[in-house]
């Protein structure tokens, strides 16, 4: 789950304002997305890539193919142009996005305080993975995404081949060779998918030198959303209505969307305070980094599959972190029994950093520590902010004091004990 989710309500909180502003009079919406900015910024497809390369770091956008086909974009700052390191071994670093988010949630808050830009500049090569089904990973070797089939994965297939093909593309690049194992920062769903992953093939534990869960989501019976707690009872269940919602793509990269998006959150737009009082919701309340909020609502939601959603909301209902549910009938072929079976997270090896805190509402204190509980190598770190939220891990405006230099200091401390090894 992800901050964007929260695009929803801005998308509600926006038909209302639509709908009231066309009662009031003049508001001409289509001429709104005639705004030449919007078009500028939209038409032209800028890419994580490019957004980086903006601030003049060395910027790639490699094309990943996963064994089942799904061809991935993944970008890459491979070294910092202020160090000049692209000569030395550089320590690989993967950051994976949450649900209908995509590699740009890391770079919206610019240089001084996203992740990647700090990583970089702190001597590593930074991978940002984005998941089969997002705006930059719509695309396969047989399958279009206008075809339902291509639409047929939960996240569990997201941890299993995109994680894994990620991994092992960026360990075979020239700088990856000769390493063994990266880093991993997931946010939300980044986490699910690396829960999934290393419970079920533990083998890639090997792969991992530090891991850092931010706003961790496996075991979902504490969630207090009531959103997610509203929708539960009818879709986290095999039934008529989530057989109709399964298995297609959900909230696409809309352009139209998107430049209503970029444009209530300007700054000198008429709809900013619908925007902020949105982003309020998510957020812990005027801490979010409001410059960088047209950039995201260019950028998100960036798509994904409804089965994510279901397999979410499947956990929320049974309280277990495990396979996804496809009913009875077809459990008892695909996995051998009536239920599916639970991830067994107790063969987690690697080390686990959770970043977790009292107000996320997508992430209860007390699922994260029931799954931690379980794992056998863990660190803990609960945000002694009582209001930081689910979405503060990427734009509170102080992400960099409490979360991003804390985890590159983790990441540089390993790295100096295990040189020449
Ligand atoms: C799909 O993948 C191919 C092969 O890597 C690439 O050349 C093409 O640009 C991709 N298309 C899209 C829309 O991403
Ligand atoms: C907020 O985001 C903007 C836009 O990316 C960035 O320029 C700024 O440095 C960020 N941080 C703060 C504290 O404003
Ligand atoms: C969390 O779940 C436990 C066990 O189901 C329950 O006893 C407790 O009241 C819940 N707490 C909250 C805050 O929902």
């Amino acid at each position: 789950m992800n901050r964007f989710t929260g695009s929803l309500l801005v998308l509600v909180a926006l038909a209302v304002g639509v709908y009231s502003a066309a009662i009031d009079g003049p508001i001409d919406f289509y001429k709104l997305y005639d705004n030449p900015e919007a078009h500028i910024s939209l038409k032209s497809k800028i890419t994580t890539a490019d957004r980086t390369a903006a601030h003049g770091y060395p910027s790639e956008h490699h094309h990943i193919v996963t064994e089942d086909g799904y061809i991935l974009g993944v970008f890459r700052i491979p070294y910092s142009h202020k160090l000049q390191n692209q000569n030395e071994k550089r320590p690989i670093v993967l950051l994976q996005h949450g649900l209908t988010s995509c590699s740009d949630a890391w770079i919206l808050q610019g240089p001084n305080d996203g992740l990647p830009y700090l990583l970089a500049d702190a001597g590593f090569d930074v991978w940002m993975g984005n998941a089969r089904g997002t705006s930059y990973s719509r695309n396969h070797t047989t399958l279009s995404p206008d075809h339902p089939n291509f639409w047929k994965f939960s996240w569990h297939e997201i941890g299993i081949y995109d994680i894994t093909a990620i991994i092992d593309y960026a360990l075979s690049t020239e700088n990856g060779q000769g390493q063994d194992a990266i880093h991993y920062v997931g946010h939300s769903q980044g986490t699910t998918v690396f829960f999934a992953l290393m419970s079920w093939i533990p083998e890639y534990n090997d792969k991992i030198k530090t891991a850092h869960m931010f706003a961790p989501v496996a075991i979902m019976k504490n969630l207090s959303s009531g959103l997610v707690r509203s929708v539960g009872p009818y879709l986290g269940h095999r039934n008529t209505y989530s057989v109709l919602f399964g298995s297609q793509e959900f909230l696409p990269h809309n352009e139209f969307l998107m430049a209503i998006f970029f444009n209530i959150c300007q700054p000198d737009f008429m709809l900013r305070p619908v925007c902020e009082s949105a982003m309020e919701k998510l957020y812990a309340g005027g801490r979010v980094n409001m410059t960088a909020m047209p950039e995201g609502m260019a950028t998100h939601p960036a798509g994904c599959s409804t089965d994510q959603m279901l397999h979410y909301l499947q956990e929320q209902q049974s309280g277990y972190f495990r396979l996804f549910d496809h009913g009875t009938k077809k459990n008892l072929e695909v996995y051998g029994t009536q239920e599916p079976p639970e991830y067994p997270v107790e063969l987690i090896n690697s080390l686990v950093h959770m970043w977790y805190a009292d107000s996320d509402n997508l992430a209860a204190v007390e699922d994260v520590e029931q799954i931690a509980e379980r794992l056998p190598n863990k660190v803990m770190h609960r945000m002694a902010d009582t209001e930081w939220n689910h979405g503060d891990f990427a734009l509170n405006w102080e992400v960099r004091k409490y979360i991003n230099e804390p985890v590159i200091d983790i990441m540089m401390e390993y790295e100096l004990k295990n040189i020449g090894t």
